[in-house]
């Protein structure tokens, strides 16, 4: 496993693929579960006691930047955060993120980041010597949302092989999805539906990965043709921020919206997910279905984000 030189050595998290041995996935789904467990009692482990972690955010964050500095509060270490980083570090002066890395490192024992550039947080780990975890890297990855995405399929669901998952809305920008594709690689029996506009179509990288681990998936515009076929509604939001010309953006705005009337077509057990943010994707309309599964998928975020940082620096 990149990244690792055995379990215990979890170090940097920068991409899916580092997980995709089912053994450590295992060790985190009963990690994050514990956590639970344990929260529910009050009575979290302090193993990141004497911990000084930055939260270094170059980009807007809800869930991840409050997950993950709520589970290190809560598992007794201490934050140093910023947020706009580009606007109120020394990065406004014209810092280089390797300097701005090798001075955290002076000061803290991890470092959590979030950057606008896809492949910034691996140049991140190639300087820092103490652990770097990409919270998302412009268009590229979001490991931890994928880890979070499939522990919550886990739970939904039951298993994690032997699924059909359709992923929806903007599948060429959306880092959540790219990484959710690198660890469903690793399971068996899965079928992915990807459903977008042709401007917003899953990347060819993405797509040959999955023709050499011999994943079966089919592209479509068309929603309504795959709606009965699936166990997993994976729904997100056609990214406006992504956008160089706001012309294309108009074009695709609003093109998919999952609500009442898309829930008559779905298999009774299936789940809608959401990595959230949403705008008009998912309609609010149908929050209480049991189906909808995408606050337990935010919640389930503390718990694997708690795990992660126990695994690296517990
Ligand atoms: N899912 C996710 O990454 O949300 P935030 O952008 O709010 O962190």
């Amino acid at each position: 496993m990149r990244g690792t030189d055995n379990k215990a050595k979890l170090k940097h998290v920068i991409e899916a693929k580092q997980f995709s041995e089912r053994k450590m996935l295992q060790e985190i789904f009963s990690k994050a579960d514990d956590m639970a467990a344990k929260d529910a009692k009050g009575k979290l482990p302090q193993s990141l006691k004497g911990k000084r972690v930055a939260s270094f955010f170059y980009e807007e964050s809800t869930r991840t930047r409050f997950s993950f500095e709520a589970a290190i509060l809560a598992l007794g270490g201490k934050v140093v955060s910023t947020e706009k980083a580009s606007q109120f570090s020394s990065v406004a002066k014209g810092e280089t993120l390797t300097d701005t890395i090798k001075i955290l490192n002076c000061y803290v024992h991890a470092i959590i980041m979030r950057h606008n550039i896809k492949g910034s947080a691996k140049i991140a780990s190639e300087t820092s010597k103490v652990p770097v975890i990409n919270a998302g890297d412009g268009q590229g990855e979001h490991p931890t949302q994928a880890l979070l995405d499939i522990y919550t399929i886990q739970k939904e669901i039951g298993r994690i092989d032997n699924l059909s998952i359709a992923m929806i809305g903007d599948l060429r920008y959306g880092r959540t999805v790219h990484s959710l594709v690198y660890l469903l690689e690793s399971c068996k029996g899965v079928k992915i539906y990807f459903v977008s506009p042709k401007s917003l179509r899953m990347p060819e990288e993405y797509l040959k990965g999955l023709k050499d681990a011999g994943i079966q998936f089919e592209e479509t515009e068309d929603l309504n043709k795959v709606l009965d076929k699936v166990d997993i509604l994976y729904v997100t939001r056609i990214q406006k921020e992504r956008f160089e010309n706001p012309e294309e953006y108009e074009k695709v705005k609003g093109y998919y919206t999952v609500n009442k009337e898309t829930l008559k077509k779905i298999k009774k057990d299936a789940i809608i997910m959401h990595p959230l943010p949403r705008v008009t994707e998912i309609d609010p309309e149908i929050d209480d279905d049991p189906r909808a599964a995408y606050f337990r998928q935010a919640r389930n975020g503390l718990y694997i984000r708690m795990a992660l940082l126990d695994i690296i620096l517990g």
